[in-house]
């Protein structure tokens, strides 16, 4: 599919985003580990969440998808799930479980099957068969799991196959900034014998953490005196049901509207209801770094565990600044989004040691400094680094998607913030994390501007 994204007027109003992706696939995960029924409300539609609801019932849990109640958010999903418990698990037939595209469904996915009987194979897209799975691999291993993978470029990768049986705890650091990679080894840990600790150099998001605690999962979190966080799980626990979990809008969404209005010389966006968990909302510190204005009014718990607010972006005169590597690590899935902020920011832009971005969906290094040089923008790549010279306005083009979805949303804002139309080849794979997003830009930007097709 493709879609003509033109020049935007203006860029006003209130937007409802679908559920956060990676809240929505531990609320499924979790929901299939413990015995008893969940209601999600609210989850992320997009078909990576759907590819865990597809693995959860291939081993067993039983997930329907209910139609969506009046005043759902457009784009979200309810799911009715009901599970024997994590000990009743079992894999299906042949045990195949389809990750689709999705990386969060095979790393937590992996650390589900590695304590449950039975020989499972984890597979997916193209784009998935290229990802690094040694990470998930190798402390899956440390636990007594035979678990192994495809030889790849980047180590071993999917297809994997794990047979999943008895699991002891080990104490595992990461060399990778990770949260997929601390899910899969708490999640192993839970089936495991005695405890099992994590611990990582960067807080990444904590959602595991905060969803197994309000699970009855016994979870204890420090930071040690070299500044590494450990987070403790303790094994051979039981999840208790939660009745009804609500998904809070995904801030990772909400990134593309808090740069498109930024950038933007007539911008007014309110978004509603945004998760703003600490390990979640770097992309709004480092914007107002940038000079944004993002104003928050913080919202009453709904039940999520989930600190969550409103987001007013205005238009603002951004500036460039330099992202570090920490910068990288805490906002890793906004670096395209923030890519073109800083291409047309005033003065510099530095994104430094970004080398994880070539292990998404795309290499997304490659993908961004390719897809913006087509829209006339100035983008060197030195290893690693990404550098702007800033002051630049994209003019129209087509660049190319390499079918990730981040990338397909970061060129059609550019298109709206820029000077001429974006033909966006393959805008369908906005629906892996955001399927209402076209609907929503041609909401917010003025009509009567817009091509008929956006
Ligand atoms: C995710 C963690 C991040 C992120 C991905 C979702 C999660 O991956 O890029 O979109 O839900 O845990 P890494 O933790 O591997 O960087």
């Amino acid at each position: 599919m493709s879609q003509r994204v033109t020049p935007a007027a203006q860029l006003r109003g209130e937007l409802r985003l679908p559920g956060d992706k990676s809240i929505s696939h531990r609320a499924l995960i979790f929901a299939a580990i413990a015995s008893g029924e969940t209601l999600i409300t609210g989850a992320g539609d997009g078909h990576d969440v759907r590819s865990t609801a597809g693995m959860m019932v291939a081993l067993g849990a039983s997930c329907e998808r209910l139609p969506a109640a009046p005043d759902d958010v457009p784009g979200t999903a309810r799911w009715h799930v009901r599970s024997p418990g994590r000990r009743a698990l079992a894999a299906q037939g042949d045990g195949l479980l389809d990750c689709g595209n999705s990386g969060t469904s095979a790393r937590l996915g992996a650390g589900l099957v590695a304590g449950i009987l039975g020989t499972h194979i984890l597979n997916g897209d193209d784009s998935l068969r290229r990802r690094p799975m040694t990470r998930v691999l190798e402390p899956l291993r440390a636990m007594g799991a035979a678990a192994t993978g495809a030889p790849g470029a980047r180590g071993e990768t999917a297809p994997l196959r794990i047979v999943g049986g008895t699991l002891h705890g080990t104490e595992w650091r990461s060399s990778t900034p990770s949260a997929q990679v601390k899910s899969c080894v708490l999640i192993a840990g839970l089936a495991a014998s005695g405890s099992t600790t994590y611990i990582e150099s960067v807080a990444t998001r904590d959602h595991s953490e905060r969803m197994l605690t309000a699970r009855g999962a016994n979870i204890h979190r420090e930071q040690g005196g070299d500044g590494n966080w450990s987070i403790r799980v303790q094994g051979e626990t039981e999840l208790r049901a939660i009745p009804q979990v609500q998904v809070p809008g995904d801030p990772s969404s909400a990134a593309f509207w808090l740069v498109a209005a930024s950038l933007h010389p007539d911008a007014d966006l309110t978004i509603r209801g945004v998760s703003l968990n600490p390990t979640r909302r770097h992309v709004i510190e480092i914007l107002r770094r940038m000079g944004a204005s993002i104003d928050e009014t913080p919202r009453q718990d709904d039940g999520s565990g989930e600190p969550i607010g409103d987001l007013r972006v205005r238009s603002a005169d951004l500036h460039g600044v330099e992202i570090s590597p920490q910068d990288v690590a805490l906002a890793i899935d906004e670096m395209p989004i923030l890519s073109l902020a800083a291409a047309m920011a005033r003065g510099e832009t530095g994104i430094r040691g970004a080398g994880e971005l070539r292990a998404k969906e795309s290499d997304r290094i490659a993908g961004v400094a390719d897809g913006l040089t087509r829209l006339g923008l100035t983008v060197r790549v030195d290893g690693d680094d990404l550098h702007f010279v800033g002051g630049e306005r994209p003019r129209g083009g087509r660049p190319d998607v390499r079918g990730d979805h981040r990338l397909a949303m970061t060129f059609a804002v550019a298109a709206l913030v820029g000077d001429g139309p974006v033909e966006i080849d393959g805008a369908e794979a906005a629906a892996v994390s955001y399927p209402t997003f076209f609907e929503d830009a041609a909401r917010v930007a003025d009509a009567a501007q817009r091509g008929a097709s956006a």
